[in-house]
């Protein structure tokens, strides 16, 4: 039968990834010295947050996370069979890509959180002014000195330098998986995700 191209990544997944990787890269490198450009990378990353998480409920089919969020044993089961070399396809994201995805999302929700939260307690940003001690008083020392800004201040960047280095692994692991997959399936997932379509039939 002749092989058909079908579209499986509308445009809003497509342009959400890709402007994603980019931003990502270049909050990842700015983060040090540009603090301003930083933040501002970090509020275009928040939009994107915002509109996956309503594209994963108005998106095309694929888009949706009805589509690709399964629950701990078919991700399982997903892992085993691509660990036996003999994986299911799915023409939109496999259960173990889709587990993926929901941990790249919440770790990405966290880390632009925590850098919102350290930019706030250097008074800078939307949160300036907010108490920013509500979870660093539980660590700080008992005397409420001068000493308790810069305790806070330090606390939510470790915070989110930590979030930072847990998102490289998590990317590693998820080009890897990506890697992994398109040798088993044969097809090329990177291609997929830029032009959109994949072949079915
Ligand atoms: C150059 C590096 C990257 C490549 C080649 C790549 C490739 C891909 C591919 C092929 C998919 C679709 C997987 C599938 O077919 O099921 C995907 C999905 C995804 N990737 Fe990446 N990726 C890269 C970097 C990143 C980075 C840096 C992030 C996060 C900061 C990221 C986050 C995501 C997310 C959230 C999805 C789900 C897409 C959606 O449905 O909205 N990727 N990636
Ligand atoms: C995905 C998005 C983000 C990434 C990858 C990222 C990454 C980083 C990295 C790698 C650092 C350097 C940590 C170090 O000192 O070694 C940093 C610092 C920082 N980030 Fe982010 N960040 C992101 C989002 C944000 C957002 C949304 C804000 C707030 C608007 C923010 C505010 C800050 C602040 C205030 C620092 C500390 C700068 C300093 O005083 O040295 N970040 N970030």
């Amino acid at each position: 039968m002749e092989k058909q191209q079908v579209v499986v990544w509308d445009l809003g997944v497509r342009i959400f990834h890709w402007s994603l990787v980019v931003l990502f890269i270049f909050s990842y490198l700015s983060g040090d010295e540009f603090e301003e450009l930083h933040a501002y990378s970090g509020y275009i990353i928040i939009s994107l947050l915002v509109f996956r998480l309503v594209w994963g409920f108005v998106g095309s089919q694929h888009a949706r996370f009805a589509d690709f969020v399964r629950g701990p044993r078919t991700v399982i089961d997903d892992l085993k069979s691509i660990k036996d070399g003999h994986p299911r396809r799915y023409l939109g994201h496999n259960p173990a890509g889709g587990a993926m995805i929901v941990m790249l999302l919440v770790g990405l929700s966290l880390l632009t959180f925590s850098g919102l939260m350290a930019y706030a307690a250097e008074g800078h940003g939307p949160l300036a002014g907010t108490d920013v001690s509500l979870i660093s008083t539980a660590h700080a020392d008992d005397d409420h000195d001068e000493g308790d800004e810069k305790e806070e201040d330090e606390f939510w960047e470790e915070i989110h330098e930590f979030m930072g280095n847990f998102m490289l692994l998590l990317i590693f692991l998820h080009i890897a998986g990506v890697v992994v997959s398109s040798r088993l399936q044969g097809e090329n997932l990177v291609k997929a995700m830029m032009s959109g379509k994949k072949e079915v039939g």
